[in-house]
């Protein structure tokens, strides 16, 4: 597939560095459409990896992605089951056309919860991609943003010195990373559900009506010229765009 060129779709300088999606709205997809939950997972997979190969083309620096959460556990075991499946099999598939494409992958959360083989996959994507030089493709699963925060509380503690905000920065998953330009949450939804607090401090939101499975690159294109629409101030008095 040819290269999309960010010039093509007029999206300009102005990229959001790092983006980051709360993938909602896969069981509702399902649900509409008459199907199973665990269908609209699948869905919610395939658009996944259209996604990520449009966010690498287009030069994204940074796509964090919410894949599962501390508190999805709440959910029916067959499900969970099902979402795991998935997991492994996303990867076992998509590894190798990741790191053709130079993909660098961080898994953010507590893998030590998930099954042996699953954690096998996880480390071998992250240390086979490791020196990478494209996208920074962070999956959180397991992952809680109030949890990071603990974990990075006690790296901290264990090293006994004065904290700073870049030493707490450094500490959390996303350490030499950028903060999050851009929120994209799909299915109506308007809430962090726990996502990356910190990292969110000064990030725009864009909410969408429509359900991951239906973000196709069109939609997320749209976010982004949302994105590039508001003023950023960061506190300062800045003249609008
Ligand atoms: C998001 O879709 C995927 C995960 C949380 C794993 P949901 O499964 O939350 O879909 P809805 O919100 O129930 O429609
Ligand atoms: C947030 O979605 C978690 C992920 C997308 C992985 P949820 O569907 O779990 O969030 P709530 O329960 O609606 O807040
Ligand atoms: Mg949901």
């Amino acid at each position: 597939m040819a290269k999309i060129q960010p010039e093509t779709l007029n999206l300009g300088k102005d990229l959001p560095k790092h983006i980051g999606i709360i993938m909602d709205g896969n069981g509702r997809w399902a649900t509409r459409k008459g199907l199973p939950r665990k269908l609209g997972h699948r869905a919610g997979m395939e658009r996944l990896r259209g996604l990520i190969r449009f966010s690498s083309d287009i030069g994204i620096e940074a796509l964090s992605l919410y894949a599962f959460s501390t508190e999805n556990w709440k959910r029916p075991k067959e499900e969970v089951g099902a979402l795991f499946e998935l997991f492994m099999e996303y990867f076992l598939s998509e590894l190798d056309e990741l790191h053709k494409n130079g993909v660098c992958i961080r898994i953010m959360g507590d893998m030590s919860a998930f099954p042996q083989r699953m954690q096998d996959a996880m480390a071998e994507a992250m240390s086979k991609t490791a020196s990478n030089p494209g996208l920074k493709l962070n999956i959180a699963l397991n992952y809680g943003s109030r949890a990071e925060v603990v974990r990075a509380a006690n790296i901290l503690v264990k090293k006994g010195e004065e904290v700073d905000e870049e030493a707490l920065m450094n500490a959390l998953y996303t350490a030499g990373l950028p903060d999050l330009d851009l929120v994209i949450r799909t299915a109506g939804e308007q809430r962090l559900s726990n996502f990356m607090l910190l990292q969110a401090a000064y990030a725009e939101f864009v909410f969408t009506d429509e359900t991951f499975p239906e973000l196709t690159e069109e939609l997320y294109t749209g976010c982004i010229r949302e994105y590039q629409r508001r003023t950023r101030r960061f506190g300062a008095v800045v003249e609008k765009k």
